[in-house]
């Protein structure tokens, strides 16, 4: 059934005039697949938005909401602590690669995204490098859609409204190169040299002054591109030179959706 009015809500990411026109709504989900309101099956071929990896509807799942709903369904997260967030954090730390082994919860990717950028600039004034003030993000980047994610993000549509944005931001370039990758399959071949695109930003503002660079290790909306062979490594070097802290965004591409 359609709902009778669709007027009051202002949908993300849509032009919501044509849609309104000519909504498609879906009512239920289960495994792979939508239902939608005229009872079609509609096959999910991005697990929602890539939220959904362990499929609709799953029983496992929904006992499990329901049963901690029974038992707890908030704690302040402030000065008090509930005993499966601490439970969360250290199974997530022993999957982590070696060394990263402190987790911080967030609502979403955006808000992840604003506060790895806040912990970065935080962390370079706690170890006396309060300098370390710039933020560098890349062309074609996409980290949410907050002020500090899409200053750092490089998608022209999402910036262009939004006046100066944070200042103190610059971008590499990105690595999409039609003309030598296209057709390759999986990392392309040519692009690794893009990288010194960093150490160009590190003459022009001085490393003193960068304080984080956040790179999605494969691009996801803006057009799916993997890095090119030997580009992120590269990324790696440099930073660890300039002692520039490098962050992965990985809210699309990691948890299983990529790697082994
Ligand atoms: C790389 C990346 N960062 C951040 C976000 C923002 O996540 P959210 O939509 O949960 O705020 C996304 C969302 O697709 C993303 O792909």
């Amino acid at each position: 059934m359609k709902p009778n009015n669709l007027e009051s809500l202002w949908m993300p990411f849509t032009p919501n005039k044509a849609f309104k026109k000519d909504p498609r709504i879906i009512v239920s989900a289960k495994g792979m697949h939508f239902t939608s309101d005229d009872g079609r099956l509609i096959l999910d071929g991005t697990a929602g938005l890539w939220a959904c990896n362990a499929s609709h509807g799953r029983s496992k799942i929904t006992e499990a909401v329901a049963r901690q709903l029974e038992e707890l369904d908030y704690s302040p997260p402030f000065q008090f602590g509930h005993p499966k967030q601490f439970e969360l954090a250290n199974r997530l730390s022993e999957i982590f690669p070696e060394g990263m082994n402190h987790v911080f919860f967030s609502n979403s990717g955006s808000e992840a995204v604003e506060s790895a950028l806040k912990i970065a600039l935080a962390y370079q004034r706690s170890r006396g490098k309060g300098s370390k003030t710039r933020l560098i993000g890349s062309e074609k980047g996409y980290h949410g859609t907050n002020f500090a994610g899409i200053s750092v993000g490089g998608m022209v549509k999402n910036r262009m409204y939004y006046g100066s944005l944070l200042s103190g931001v610059d971008h590499i370039r990105h690595t999409h190169l039609p003309e030598l990758n296209s057709y390759s399959r999986g990392q392309p071949e040519h692009g690794a040299e893009l990288a010194e695109d960093l150490e160009r930003l590190v003459q022009l503002h001085d490393a003193s002054t960068i304080a984080a660079i956040i790179l999605e290790p494969v691009k996801g909306s803006s057009g799916v591109y993997p890095p090119p062979k030997g580009y992120l490594e590269r990324i790696r070097e440099i930073c660890t030179k300039h002692d520039i802290l490098l962050i992965f965004d990985e809210v699309i591409s990691g948890f299983g959706r990529l790697g082994k």
